[in-house]
């Protein structure tokens, strides 16, 4: 009969450590990051998946690691006292609780947390927490809103555009007439020096107006695109030739790292022009005539874009002017001195590239304007109204 029972206890001694073991592995394998600890905060289980969060081993955590150096500043004794409270899930628990965890080298990790206290006798002995990592999810969840303010001012900048371009139509006819009898007058009448002066400012007044319809249109897009294949650093180093003998460009040093052996980019070399001029335009008045503009052409990373940069050393772009410098008449130069309209035509013409244009500004720091371009572009990709030619 002893025999008997020492045999069976022996078998709920094996039965006992295989389970314990196997609940042991079952937490130690878990995806989620596991700790357990003591209510004086000594770590008495440390998982992979914790591990691999929290930069510990589990041998360093179980060591030498208290529960309060991951939770920074008072964040253990708010966890606790939410534990105890009835409001977060029942008393003892705590559920999808997000909260910051201090990894080993500093880093602050925000989580999602599961954890309840472990009570023995009605008395506390442990917690336990299940959490895990949200850094991925809350990245993509910050690109999300980014890719949505960009649709927003994309509808936006479509909708200014087509009442720019009604306003732009309605008005370019009677400016026409404006200029040409302006013209008329001065050239077939004998005036005196006063009223052919005041004439002269008429007709120059109506050839600004002109320009700014001009650049309207230009803004809705809606001249015809003639699309060919263009060797990129040519048409800068051509755009280039034009501005450096312009006073503003007297003191502005240029230097151009163009890489060499680029492919050709589809695109419509006036409207590139358009778009590097007023980039290069704005980086000139920006520096007030003197400085160090830098144009870097390169390939992407991915081999599918030509990438173009311009940087120069003026002051830099405010934080709260640099949201809003892409739209229609946004400007910040003194009447008269900027329409507002070049940067909302140089997007809509890099747009309808189907290319991509970016702004980086220190304050202080001076400014660099990046337009990258596909290589390849689709026939159909275009509106009806514009051509395409191979
Ligand atoms: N390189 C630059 N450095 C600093 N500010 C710039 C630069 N380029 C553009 N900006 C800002 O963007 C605004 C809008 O530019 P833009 O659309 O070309 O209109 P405009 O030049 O007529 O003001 C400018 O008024 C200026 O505040
Ligand atoms: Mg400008």
């Amino acid at each position: 009969m002893k025999v008997i029972d020492t045999i069976n206890s022996e078998k709920e001694e094996s039965l006992l450590e295989r389970s314990s073991a196997f609940l042991r592995n079952l937490i130690l394998s878990a995806v989620d990051g596991v700790i357990a600890a003591d209510m004086k905060g000594k770590i008495l289980i440390f998982n992979d998946a914790a591990s691999e969060i929290l930069g510990y081993t589990p041998e360093e955590a179980l060591k030498s690691v208290n529960i309060r150096q991951i939770y920074p500043g008072g964040v253990a004794t708010e966890v606790m006292r939410k534990l105890r409270s009835e409001e977060y899930g029942g008393r003892g628990k705590l559920k999808s609780y997000q909260v910051n965890l201090c990894r080993k080298d500093g880093e602050i990790v925000p989580i999602s947390l599961n954890a309840s206290i472990i009570y023995e006798k009605g008395r506390e002995v442990a917690t336990i927490g299940f959490f895990h990592d949200l850094r991925e999810a809350l990245k993509m969840k910050k690109e999300l809103e980014l890719t949505q303010i960009q649709l927003l001012q994309a509808e936006k900048m479509a909708s200014l555009g087509k009442l720019a371009a009604g306003v732009a139509h309605q008005l370019n006819n009677p400016l026409n007439g404006i200029t040409l009898f302006t013209k008329l007058v001065l050239e077939e009448y004998e005036l005196e020096d006063d009223a052919r002066r005041d004439l002269k400012r008429v007709l120059r007044d109506a050839v600004r107006c002109r320009d700014i319809v001009k650049e309207l249109l230009e803004f809705a897009r809606q001249t015809r695109q003639n699309i060919h294949p263009q060797d990129i650093n040519k048409v800068v180093l051509r755009m280039l030739f034009l501005l450096r003998n312009q006073d503003l460009f007297q003191n502005i040093k240029i230097k151009e790292e163009l890489s060499e052996s680029l492919p050709p980019v589809p695109m419509d070399r006036q409207q590139m022009n358009h778009v590097f001029m007023n980039i290069i335009l704005n980086a000139a008045e920006a520096m007030e005539g003197s400085g160090e503009l830098t144009i870097k052409s390169y390939l992407s990373k991915s081999g599918d874009k030509v990438c173009i940069e311009f940087s120069d050393t003026g002051p830099g772009i405010k934080d709260d002017v640099i949201n809003h410098i892409f739209e229609p008449f946004f400007t910040t130069k003194e009447e008269g001195k900027g329409t507002g309209l070049g940067l909302s035509v140089v997007y809509g013409i890099v747009k309808n590239h189907k290319g991509n244009i970016t702004v980086v500004s220190k304050q202080g720091g001076g400014t660099t304007f990046r337009v990258e371009l596909p290589i390849y572009q689709e026939k159909v990709s275009f509106d009806e109204n514009h051509t395409y030619q191979e």
